[in-house]
């Protein structure tokens, strides 16, 4: 069975302004320059701060780790990452902590976000602003994986569908999928009743996304790519797909 259900956060103070929607770049901008640096999501503008947040970090700490071990152990094929969305590049910066020697790029569609993450991660050999569903998808070949770590919320299913035609179309070779969470139906449903409560409370909710179980995050990439491994990253699971 395929599930899928809109999901809705709110963000308190900042609700107003990130609005309705979390969806489009300028409210994405709007929570990583939060003058308020201690949220999850904001990305501190000194490089110090920034980086004792990435260190911080348990469970990104523990994810850039996961993602640096397999990368080793598959030495040979990955030479390259390209991280896309990369939100606040909290991953992005343990894995190369922990594998100084991959190349990594950053990108996001949020453009303050992006100069902020620019300015920051002096590590990463590129960060640039890409939107996925616009922009042309370039293939850096066989040697470079392509990591969407928990974008699979920020699109509906017709969009992962152009996403992954696209990214076929050009002829990516080797993708790590990480979606947010393999949900479950009662985690499906607690996220609906949390929402319900939300609103009685009187608070602002921005729509924040889809939540799908196992079988729907599959059926996204299904025509495209085939699984070749499911191996856990921290408390994620992450797909290795290769083109069909
Ligand atoms: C849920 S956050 C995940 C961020 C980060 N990967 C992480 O694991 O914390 C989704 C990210 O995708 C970015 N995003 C949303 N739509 C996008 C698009 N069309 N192109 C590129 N990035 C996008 C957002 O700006 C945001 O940073």
């Amino acid at each position: 069975m395929k599930l899928i259900v809109k999901h809705y956060y709110c963000f308190g103070k900042k609700a107003e302004n990130v609005g309705r929607n979390l969806l489009i770049s300028s409210s994405w901008d709007t929570i990583r320059l939060d003058e308020d640096e201690s949220t999850p999501f904001s990305i501190p503008s000194n490089r110090n701060k920034w980086i004792e947040k990435c260190k911080n970090h348990t469970i990104m700490v523990e994810r850039g780790k996961a993602i640096a071990n397999f990368l080793k152990i598959k030495r040979k094929n990955f030479k390259k990452v390209i991280s896309f969305g990369f939100g606040a590049g909290f991953m992005e910066y343990n894995l190369k902590a922990n594998y100084p020697e991959i190349q990594i790029s950053c990108s996001d569609f949020a453009p303050k976000a992006v100069e902020r993450l620019k300015n920051v991660f002096t590590e990463a050999d590129n960060v640039e602003v890409f939107d996925m569903l616009k922009d042309e998808w370039i293939n850096y070949g066989v040697d470079t994986l392509y990591i969407l770590h928990r974008l699979d919320a920020d699109f509906n299913n017709k969009q992962w569908d152009k996403i992954f035609c696209k990214m076929n179309q050009t002829g990516i070779e080797n993708i790590l999928f990480v979606p947010c969470d393999i949900s479950k139906i009662g985690f499906l449903l607690k996220s609906k009743l949390g929402y319900f409560s939300q609103v009685l409370q009187g608070n602002k909710m921005s729509f924040a996304g889809y939540l799908r179980n196992r079988n729907q995050l599959v059926a996204l990439f299904d025509n495209y790519y085939k699984l070749q491994e499911e191996f856990p990253i921290h408390d994620l699971t992450g797909f290795l797909l290769k083109i069909k």
